[in-house]
C-alpha cells in the first residue's frame, strides 16, 4: 500500500472522518474508537441503531490489552487464534477502565468486542494511526456485507476506501464471549466452531439467545433485495440458482469443488451480482451445516427472513 494513501487515511480519521478500509473477512467502515463524534458519523452513515455495538480493531494484543480486560481464557484464545494462527475472532470482555474508549462505541454496554484483523493494509493503518478504529462491516444496516473496494462504494460513493483486494475469508468473524465462566459463542463466522471446541477441550456452547446479545444477529441482516430461498431443489420462473459442488442447471457456484472455505469467500459477492441481474427470486442449493457452513447458512437464513 502506497504510503500517502495510509497518510490520507490517518488524516481522515483524526480529523473524525469515516473511512472504507479491507479486512480479511469483511470490507469495514473505519473510524478512531476514541472520538465520540466519528463513531457517531458510523452509526448515521449505517443507519444502524444505537444499540448495536461496535468491534474495536487493533493491531497487536498489547493495544487490545489498553481497553479490554483480559482474563486467562481470553489470552489463551487471543495467543492461539491472533497471534499464532491469525484467524478472525472476535473476542467479547470487560472494558478497562477510563480507557478513552467513546461510550457509543459500545453502545453504552459494560463489555466491549475486539478483534485483530489479519489483513496487511488494516494493520499499516492501526498501526500508523496507533490507536484503534471501531470498524462495523461497510454495508447499510440490514443489507448484504461487502468484500470487494467496488462494492463499498456502491453503497457509500463518497467514502474515502482504502484497496485491499477481495477479502480472502469472505465472512464476519466469529464472536465469542468472554466474560462468563466458560466462552459462549454469540456470532458464528470465519473460524469454525469446531476449531475452537478442539483448541480449549470442550464443546463450545452456542448463545440461542433470549435477548440480543449481539445485535447484528438481528434476523432481517444480509439481506439482498431479490427475495431469496434456502435448501433449493427447483428453480422456480423468473428465479435464478446459487449452486455448491455439482449443480447442473446453477446461474453461479459458490464452490464447484463443494470447498467449504471457497464457497464462505464468494457468498457475499455471489448474491451482490446475483441481486443486481433482475431475477424474481434467488435460490441457494443446501449448504452442509458444519466447519464454515454454519455461518454460511445462519447468513443465509437471514438473508431469506420472511420468504
Ligand atoms: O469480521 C468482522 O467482524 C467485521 C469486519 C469489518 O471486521 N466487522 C463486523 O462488524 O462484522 P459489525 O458491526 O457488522 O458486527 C459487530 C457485531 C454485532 O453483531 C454486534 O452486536 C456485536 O458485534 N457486538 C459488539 N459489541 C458487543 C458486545 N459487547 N457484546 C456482544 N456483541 C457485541
Ligand atoms: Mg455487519
Amino acid at each position: 500500500m502506497a504510503l500517502n494513501e495510509i497518510a490520507r487515511a490517518c488524516a481522515l480519521l483524526s480529523s473524525g472522518e469515516v473511512i472504507g478500509l479491507p479486512t480479511e473477512t469483511v470490507y469495514g467502515l473505519g473510524a478512531d474508537a476514541c472520538h465520540g463524534e466519528a463513531v457517531a458519523k458510523i452509526y448515521a452513515l449505517k443507519n444502524r441503531p444505537t444499540f448495536n455495538p461496535l468491534i474495536l480493531h487493533v493491531s497487536s494484543l498489547p493495544m487490545a490489552q489498553n481497553f479490554g480486560v483480559f482474563n486467562e481464557v481470553a489470552l489463551k484464545l487471543a495467543k492461539y487464534f491472533w497471534q499464532e494462527n491469525k484467524k478472525p475472532l472476535t473476542l467479547v470482555t470487560h472494558k478497562v477502565k477510563n480507557s478513552g474508549l467513546s461510550e457509543l462505541a459500545t453502545a453504552g454496554l459494560e463489555t466491549m468486542a475486539i478483534r485483530l484483523p489479519n489483513h496487511p493494509v488494516a494493520l499499516e493503518l492501526i498501526e500508523n494511526y496507533g490507536s484503534p478504529l471501531v470498524a462495523p462491516s461497510a454495508n447499510p444496516s440490514n443489507r448484504l456485507s461487502t468484500t470487494t473496494r467496488d462494492q463499498v462504494l456502491s453503497y457509500f460513493s463518497d467514502l474515502y476506501v482504502l484497496e485491499g483486494g477481495k477479502c480472502q475469508v469472505g465472512l464476519e468473524s466469529t464472536i465469542i464471549d468472554v466474560t462468563g465462566n466458560k466462552p459462549v459463542i454469540l456470532r458464528h463466522g470465519g473460524t469454525p466452531l469446531e476449531e475452537i471446541s478442539q483448541f480449549l477441550g470442550w464443546n463450545l456452547a452456542v448463545d440461542a439467545g433470549e435477548k440480543i446479545k449481539a445485535p447484528g444477529q438481528l434476523q432481517t441482516h444480509y439481506a439482498p433485495k431479490t427475495p431469496l430461498y434456502m435448501n433449493a431443489v427447483n428453480i422456480q420462473e423468473g428465479g435464478c440458482l446459487l449452486g455448491f459442488g455439482n449443480t447442473p442447471g446453477e446461474t453461479l457456484n459458490l464452490s464447484p469443488e463443494g470447498d467449504l472455505i471457497e464457497a464462505a469467500s464468494n457468498l457475499f459477492e455471489s448474491l451482490h451480482k446475483l441481486d443486481g441481474m433482475g431475477f424474481k427470486s434467488i435460490h441457494v442449493v443446501p449448504i452442509p451445516e458444519k466447519g464454515l457452513g454454519r455461518a454460511i447458512n445462519d447468513r443465509l437464513k437471514r438473508a431469506a427472513w420472511g420468504n
